[in-house]
């Protein structure tokens, strides 16, 4: 235990949380069953982390101390969630005035689930056996199969000189680097010493600061309560450059010039944020722009979201996602939900505040072009998701928190605030949204706490313009209402039409107004094609629209997912070439599944797979993969 972080540690307060309040409906469906942790009887208040950054043994070793409150008196174990963590070593530490005695103590790791990981069981002394509050520490390594980590050789980093590591928390994966109470419904602070290689830098979830010395041993502190997915670590020759007051970027130096154009407006996002929403919480807000194998387009660690770099288009196209992670500041991070089943408190929540944003910092246009967008990818998933999964909040507990519901959370959940917003008008839901998020600040909700709240202060209060059973009908029920508001776009609409009409051959590919279209029309038209196109019709559109060699990565995905259905043959190379490049599972799986499923391709995929598979993150792996059994999920 170092002092200089003991003393950090005595001049800050504790922050104390309990874990949310529960609802009386059904406690089954308010308690988290990913998680073993014991957290009716001990809660965390926070961490401190002592961790060194191994590149060569793509090992994380080091301690955790956590400080924890007794809510039982009874309790005389811990259990916390662990995952792939070898532990050396348990004690518990004791205040003696300025002294910390070390008490040495038993521990047992108990049976692996493939899901949910190993459950660490901590003995807590006689000696404490009264105590209100207890520290253990818990010394330990990863496992270089860390579910959570990414570990990148220098070949695999634009800079193609250093080495790189990241983590990506969300949902269940802290537990594999942080023996932890992984579960939202706990919210604690922390505290943290990370050493690196010197020359490379470390970032965290927490206050990073852009001018610190480059000597591989570094400080952070999150003053703000937060629940474990959002812990975060990031390692390597990373730079920085300012977008505003608020708002800056790091990425490697090869990147950061590009990276500070596409995200140019992202303190206007900021800004514009504040005003909508109610304060920003949480001091700075930074961008962090990983290598092409980040697992998703954004992950929304507080202070500083993680980008995938498929984002850099060169024409700030899908800077959508920053709005969307920049959102997660209030929805999401500031009111959490409880357990994954109301995941769609926050990606729901988070997709529409994404809509309003884009709405006012672009146009109208785009954000309507990109809810029609969203609204079809909905179709799609309820398609071929079971319809018990297709409610916004299942009356089950037995969902997977990563892939069940695919994207029912998010483009279901914006339609029903975009419904409330229709229904009330916008000056008294943009009321009840800041009262939301200051009513809720630093709290984890179940989706029958947010219904509850819904029927006080907005039902109730307007009588006459919605039930609670409309309401419920969104929450409960399987597809979406009658009386859904649906989303609609001129634009798209006349690019559909002119699909229709060069697959006809009514129009010359060279009549296209291309130079005109958004990505999103691009997109909208590549779907709209006639099914049943020819090998010369398929080569003359992607020629006309520079469709294989596209900067663009939506546009990409989107045509290479028409590419693998149609088994189009004269694209596969450079289909290949996309599969082997981003390692984000939005532009990658839906093609492996189109390979899959065309008929002939299932040994292709596996092929292409197999040889893309090492610069993929193990998240991606554990996704793709079963793509190649008999029965994938399908999505
Ligand atoms: N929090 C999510 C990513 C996530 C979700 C990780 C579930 C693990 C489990 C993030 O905010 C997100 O939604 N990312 C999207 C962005 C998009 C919807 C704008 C993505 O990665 O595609
Ligand atoms: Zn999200």
């Amino acid at each position: 235990m170092t002092t200089r972080i003991l003393i950090f540690l005595m001049t800050i307060g504790v922050v104390a949380c309990s874990p949310g309040s529960s609802t009386d409906r059904d406690p089954a469906l308010a308690k988290d069953h990913y998680s073993f942790a014991n957290v009716e009887q001990f809660v965390t208040e926070q961490i401190v982390l002592n961790l060194n950054v191994d590149f060569e043994a793509q090992v994380l070793n080091g301690s955790a101390m956590l400080f924890m409150r007794r809510i039982d008196p009874d309790a005389r174990e811990i259990v916390l969630d662990t995952r792939d963590l070898t532990v050396e070593n348990v004690e518990f530490l004791v205040s003696r005035g300025k002294e910390w005695d070390e008490i040495p103590t038993e521990h047992t790791l108990g049976e692996t689930d493939a899901l949910l990981g190993t459950p660490l069981t901590i003995y807590v002394p006689d000696s404490l056996a009264d105590a209100e509050h207890v520290v253990p520490v818990v010394h330990y390594r990863t496992s270089p199969e860390s579910t959570a980590l990414g570990w990148l050789p220098p070949e695999l980093t634009a800079g193609g000189e250093h080495p790189m590591l990241y983590s990506q928390s969300q949902a269940i994966h802290a537990r594999s680097w942080i023996p932890l109470q992984d579960t939202p419904a706990v919210r604690f602070t922390y505290l943290a010493r990370v050493r690196t290689p010197p020359g490379l830098i470390a970032l965290m979830s927490a206050e990073n600061d852009p001018d610190v010395e480059r000597d591989g041993d570094y400080y952070f502190e999150m003053p703000q309560p937060i629940p474990s997915y959002l812990m975060a670590i990031a390692a390597g020759n990373l730079h920085f450059a300012a977008l505003g007051e608020d708002t800056g970027v790091y990425a490697e130096p090869e990147l950061l010039e590009a990276s500070a154009y596409e995200f140019a407006d992202t303190q206007a996002m900021f800004e514009t944020a504040e005003a909508m929403f109610g304060p920003y919480q949480w001091g700075r807000y930074d961008l962090l722009i990983l290598p092409p194998s980040f697992p998703y387009g954004g992950m929304e660690n507080p202070r500083l979201s993680f980008l995938t770099p498929s984002l850099l288009a060169g024409d700030r196209s899908l800077v959508s996602v920053v709005a969307h992670e920049l959102a997660h500041s209030w929805s999401g991070n500031l009111v959490t939900n409880q357990t994954w089943r109301d995941g769609w408190l926050n990606e729901g929540w988070t997709s529409y505040l994404e809509f309003r944003l884009m709405q006012v910092i672009y146009d109208e246009d785009r954000a309507a072009e990109e809810n029609l967008l969203n609204y079809e990818e909905l179709l799609l998933n309820f398609e071929r998701i079971d319809p018990k999964y297709q409610a916004l909040a299942p009356r089950i507990t037995e969902l997977d928190p990563e892939s069940g519901q695919g994207t029912i959370a998010y483009h279901k959940g914006n339609l029903f605030l975009q419904y409330l917003e229709h229904a009330y008008g916008r000056e008294i839901f943009d009321q009840f949204i800041t009262d939301y998020f200051s009513d809720f600040a630093f709290q984890v909700i179940t989706t029958e706490d947010f219904v509850d709240y819904l029927d006080k202060r907005l039902l109730s209060v307007h009588h006459g313009i919605l039930t609670r059973e409309q309401v419920e009908r969104w929450m409960y029920e399987p597809g979406l209402p009658d009386d859904a508001v649906l989303p609609t776009s001129r634009n798209l609409d006349d690019a559909a039409e002119l699909a229709a009409m060069w697959s006809r051959g009514e129009l010359d590919a060279a009549e296209l107004p291309v130079t005109d279209w958004s990505a999103q029309a691009t997109i909208h038209f590549i779907n709209a094609l006639d099914p049943d196109l020819s090998t010369e019709k398929l080569v003359e559109i992607d020629k006309a629209l520079g469709l294989s060699d596209t900067q663009n990565a939506e546009i990409a995905r989107t045509w290479f997912i028409q590419v693998a259905t149609r088994r189009h043959e004269p694209a596969y190379d450079q289909m290949a070439e996309h599969l082997r490049k981003f390692g984000r599972v939005r532009l990658i799986r839906p093609i492996y599944v189109a390979l899959a499923g065309n008929g002939s391709d299932m040994q292709l995929a596996r092929e292409l797979f197999n040889a893309a598979r090492g610069a993929y993150h193990p998240i991606a792996n554990a996704y793709i993969g079963p793509v190649f059994e008999d029965d994938p999920d399908g999505e």
